[in-house]
């Protein structure tokens, strides 16, 4: 991760941490306009994660807003439990009720405010047209499946646990691939996402990457409905 990135994480996180824990400050007002008790306390998660969750311009904090509940409740449960690393969160974590973090999955989840800035770094288009093919085919001769298989076809996610991948930067996709990879990111068994990443290069990642940080919001940014049928893969986080 960049150096600016952990410096303002470490100042953000303070500001977290207070807001998180602070009492309401208010009553509830009858203004439908007035922000929640639960908009105020979620300041704790957007200073970092962007306004309503939706993910920071040019920088590595991944979009939260509009996945799948489940998927949220995951991750935040591994963040606070140790499945996932990254201190700021686990600090933040640490002493919150599975009840809650429900609620806050449940909040985020509701919301579909617009997409960060796709990436516009200068790569060769052969690496796009290939970070394409990966994902919408695969490569059936080393056994990867598609992607799209089952991040949804217009890859928005699928419900209950998988999660869409638009919406993030490359330098974000890139460092959950290489979490697995290494073996520090663990999701519900049978982590199939390790398997997956497991047999990608860095090439194969650097093209898939950035090739999905470059694509627009689609028409319905929803995660689709559980699909038919079965995945090319078991997944625990997505049991069938
Ligand atoms: C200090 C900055 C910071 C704060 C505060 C923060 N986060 Fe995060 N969050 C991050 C970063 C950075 C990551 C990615 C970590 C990694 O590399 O795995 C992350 C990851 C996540 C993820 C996983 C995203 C995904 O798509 O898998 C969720 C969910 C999340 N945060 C929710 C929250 C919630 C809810 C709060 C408030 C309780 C919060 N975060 C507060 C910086 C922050
Ligand atoms: C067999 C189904 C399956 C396939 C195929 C698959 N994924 Fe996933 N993916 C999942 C599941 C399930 C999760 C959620 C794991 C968890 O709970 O942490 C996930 C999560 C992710 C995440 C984490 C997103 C975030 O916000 O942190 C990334 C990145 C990702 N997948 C990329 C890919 C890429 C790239 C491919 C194709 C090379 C791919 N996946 C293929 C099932 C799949």
């Amino acid at each position: 991760m960049h150096r600016r990135t952990i410096g303002s994480s470490i100042l953000l996180l303070i500001c977290a941490l207070c807001t998180l824990c602070a009492r309401p400050s208010f009553a509830a007002s009858n203004d439908a306009s007035a922000p929640s008790v639960m908009d105020e306390k979620m300041h704790a998660c957007t200073t970092c994660h962007g306004v309503q969750g939706q993910g920071r311009n040019n920088d590595y904090f991944p979009r939260i807003a509009g996945k799948p509940a489940d998927y949220l409740f995951n991750q935040l449960t591994a963040f606070r439990d140790g499945g996932r690393t990254y201190p700021p969160m686990g600090y933040l974590l640490a002493f919150l009720p599975d009840e809650y973090l429900h609620k806050i999955s449940q909040y985020f989840a509701d919301l579909q405010p617009p997409y960060p800035n796709p990436d516009t770094n200068p790569l060769p288009q052969a690496t796009l047209d290939y970070g394409k093919q990966l994902v919408m085919q695969g490569d059936a001769k080393r056994g990867i499946p598609a992607c799209a298989a089952c991040h949804g076809a217009h890859l928005t996610g699928q419900q209950p646990g998988i999660p869409g991948l638009l919406g993030l930067h490359a330098s974000y996709i890139a460092g959950q691939m290489g979490t697995w990879r290494s073996g520090t990111r663990h999701a519900l068994a049978t982590d199939c996402m390790h398997s997956i990443a497991v047999k990608l290069n860095d090439k194969d990642i650097t093209a898939v990457s950035s090739w999905l940080a470059r694509q627009p919001r689609p028409a319905d940014p929803r995660p689709v409905p559980r699909l038919p049928g079965k995945l090319p893969l078991a997944c625990g986080s997505q049991p069938e």
